[in-house]
């Protein structure tokens, strides 16, 4: 097949003045399709993980602090402060973290808290474990912009 510009500017013209017809009565979708099938499986399976395991540390489970299954505030029990959801966590790594002064991916958080926080054993970074771990901590995230190095909210 051929290709024709004009009848592509036409299609291009077209699909712009559909968006934005859809635009002006807010009818744009801003989340993502439904998580189904396995990857739903895998889901679930790294939040049965985020409420109840404590990976042989003290005792607490990521949920001890990331209130609402992750998506409440985070509390550290016994300090006052209180920080932010892990909703947009997915989108804003890889980051730079100053404090290890390197830039570290979603894997390395999260194996931080399990080993920081928790006071755990990290699993492999290829164990079901850890895949259904950030599988779940993305799943968060869903539907948010890709902010590299953006804030913690
Ligand atoms: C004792 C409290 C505590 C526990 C338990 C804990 N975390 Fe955290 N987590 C924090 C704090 C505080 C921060 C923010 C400071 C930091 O980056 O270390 C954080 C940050 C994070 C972030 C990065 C959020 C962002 O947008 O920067 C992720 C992801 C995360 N935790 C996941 C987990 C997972 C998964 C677990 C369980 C394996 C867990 N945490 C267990 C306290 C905890």
């Amino acid at each position: 097949m051929q290709c024709n510009p004009v009848k592509e500017w036409r299609l291009f013209s077209l699909s712009g003045a559909v968006l934005g017809a859809l635009l002006a009565v807010g009818a744009v979708p801003t989340a993502q399709a439904a998580i189904t099938g396995p990857l739903a499986q895998t889901v679930e399976q790294g939040k049965q993980i985020f409420m109840h395991d404590t990976f042989g540390g003290r005792g607490m489970t990521c949920a001890s602090c990331h209130k609402a299954a992750g998506m409440g505030t985070t509390e550290v029990p016994g300090m006052d402060r209180k920080g932010p959801s892990l909703a947009n966590a997915a989108a804003v790594f890889p980051r730079y973290k100053a404090r290890v002064h390197k830039v570290i991916t979603l894997e390395e958080q999260i194996r931080g808290c399990i080993h920081g926080a928790l006071g755990g054993k990290e699993p492999a970074y290829d164990s079901a474990t850890m895949r259904a771990l950030v599988t779940y901590v993305s799943s968060l995230a869903q539907g948010q912009r890709i902010d590299m190095g953006g804030a913690f909210k």
